[in-house]
């Protein structure tokens, strides 16, 4: 999401860590505008550079199934689809029917949005209706349902496959969670680094990933 991440990085450091990063394309340049003009909250989706990273992190595991758990005008779950092989599947979750509307109408313009199905609802029942052994999961909704997610998913990803939760750092107030998001992000972040089926790494990309490997 990224709601708080200027407080991590100046705006002259992040237009050079966008600038140094392979360019976003044309459809989500301008699902990113429209998206400001029509929807607002712009900056939630995850934009150029950690798009690009989860475009990577995607393709360098060969990754064929892949969960999003927050879908919102469809940035990031682009990025992932177009990462994937032709007959690669990415499920992502949305309650918001606008939201899913605008985004069902890029994947509809993109050559990979037939990879792409949007479940709607509370994401907490769409996992439970999921197959097992998936490769590649981004966890960028409800923040307060961190915790949740993180136990229902780690059974359903397959050995060696990779989690990403997004606004891992929630603009540095994991430090001191005073609130309910900080402290279910805290809940997450603890709680994945003391779970030994599992190895992480946390990188200060954006507002913070989180990146968990299940061994
Ligand atoms: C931060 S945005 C996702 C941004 C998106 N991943 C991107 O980078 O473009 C979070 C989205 O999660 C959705 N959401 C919130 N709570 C949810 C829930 N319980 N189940 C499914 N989706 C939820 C919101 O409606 C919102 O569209």
């Amino acid at each position: 999401m990224g709601i708080v991440m200027d407080h991590l990085f100046s705006q002259a450091l992040q237009n050079y860590i966008i600038n140094a990063t392979s360019p976003e394309g044309s459809l989500l340049e301008n699902l990113r505008k429209e998206t400001a003009a029509v929807i607002g909250m712009a900056n939630m989706l995850t934009g150029p550079v950690e798009g690009k990273l989860l475009h990577f992190l995607v393709k360098l595991m060969h990754a064929t199934y892949c969960l999003e758990l927050g879908t919102f005008t469809g940035y990031s779950a682009l990025n992932i689809a177009s990462a994937l092989p032709i007959d690669g599947k990415l499920i992502t979750c949305e309650v918001n029917q606008t939201h899913a509307d605008f985004a069902q109408k890029y994947f509809d313009r993109s050559p990979h949005g037939h990879k792409i199905e949007i479940k709607m609802g509370e994401a907490t029942n769409t996992i439970s209706s999921l197959n097992d052994n998936i490769d590649f999961i981004f966890i960028d909704a409800d923040k307060a349902n961190y915790p949740v997610y993180y136990d229902l998913l780690i059974p359903k990803l397959r050995s060696g496959g990779l989690m990403v939760v997004d606004n891992a750092l929630w603009g540095g107030e994991v430090i001191q969670p005073l609130d309910s998001r900080s402290q279910a992000i805290h809940s997450l972040n603890m709680k994945a680094h003391g779970d030994a089926r599992v190895e992480t790494v946390m990188l200060s990309v954006r507002d913070g990933m989180m990146l968990i490997r299940k061994v």
